[in-house]
């Protein structure tokens, strides 16, 4: 977006909005809009993210400009953003959102690389119960990837950007459009199919992988089931075997072998932990069955010196 538009939609907050806010910059610039922080003139200083729609380009591509605020009114969960207040002029909408304090996953990964194994398990439990929520509330998020998880300064993932979330019975022929980044798109999308369950259970699922091996998914366009064994193989050779498995089966390539539901695949990772956690209670065990051996021949070996 250039400078003069971005400076004509800065005026217009302060004007639309009675100067109720000051902005204190400008976090994201996408094509349907553009995201600020801003913080409230009133008494208590609160900080919230103002994000501005832009109707004609929504109008362009047949688009409902208010589809993402009537979505995010409908949802109530600590993983999504709390909707303050949704207002509109001729030209914009304006949603005010909960500021989350942080960073996009996008970011993180890009400055620190792959990230360690305790930090995956605790993510991917916490993503995929929000977006079990989301899908037991109906809807499809249709975009997830790294750059629509943000990482708070208190280390939780908050899943933003309902831009293309739909119910999933509303999904229409303009829903078939392929927007955003490719390497995060789901291989049954680039045959124009509008995206179900599966589809975000595949963001998830090379979300998670660029998180783990901290290389960017393959392109699924052109050759799906190569791009596939390519990340089959980065995965194997960095991510522990349990992962890998919850990983490759989310990544599938055809959607009827992914998971059925974020249900079973957090089925799947709770059952993973609790084998985890007693092979750590068997080695624990385990240990303290030698110590006490080596205790015992210690004191034998005391006893009989003297
Ligand atoms: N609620 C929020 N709190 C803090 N930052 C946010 C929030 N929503 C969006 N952002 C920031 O704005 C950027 C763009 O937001 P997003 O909703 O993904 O817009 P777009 O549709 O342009 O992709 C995000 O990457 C993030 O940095
Ligand atoms: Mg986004």
């Amino acid at each position: 977006m250039k400078k003069e538009k971005v400076a004509r939609i800065e005026e217009r907050i302060r004007s639309v909005f009675d100067q109720q806010y000051q902005i204190i910059k400008m976090l994201g610039n996408g094509g349907m809009g553009c995201v600020f922080h801003v913080q409230s003139n009133s008494v208590e200083i609160a900080d919230f993210a103002l994000k501005v729609l832009d109707k004609e380009v929504y109008i362009e591509n047949k688009l409902d400009f208010m589809r993402e605020a009537d979505v995010m009114k409908s949802l109530d969960h600590p993983g999504i953003p709390k909707i303050m207040a949704v207002t509109e002029d001729l030209d914009y909408v304006y949603m005010v959102q909960e500021y989350i304090r942080g960073e996009p996953l996008s970011l993180v990964i890009r400055k620190c690389g792959q990230i360690r194994e305790e930090y995956l398990q605790i993510w991917m439990e916490s993503m995929a119960e929000t977006l079990d929520y989301l899908h037991q509330q109906g809807l499809i998020h249709r975009d997830i990837k790294p750059d629509n998880m943000m990482l708070t300064d208190d280390c939780e993932i908050k899943i933003i950007d309902f831009g293309l979330a739909r119910k999933k019975e509303q999904i229409d022929q303009a829903d078939k459009k392929v927007f955003g980044t490719l390497s995060f798109t789901a291989p049954e999308r680039f045959t124009k199919k509008v995206g179900t369950v599966q589809t975000d259970i595949y963001g998830f699922g090379v979300t998670m992988y660029y998180v783990a091996t901290g290389k960017k998914p393959e392109n699924m366009k052109t050759s799906p089931q190569e791009s596939y064994a390519i990340m089959e193989k980065k995965l194997g050779e960095t991510a522990p075997p349990e992962i890998r498995e919850i990983l490759t089966k989310a990544m599938a390539v055809k959607p009827q072998q992914r998971y059925r539901s974020f249900e079973a695949l957090r089925g799947d990772l709770a059952h993973q932990n609790l084998v985890r956690n007693a092979e750590f209670e068997d080695r624990q065990v385990q240990f303290s069955h030698m110590f006490l051996i080596l205790a015992t021949l210690f004191l034998i070996g005391l006893i009989s010196a003297y």
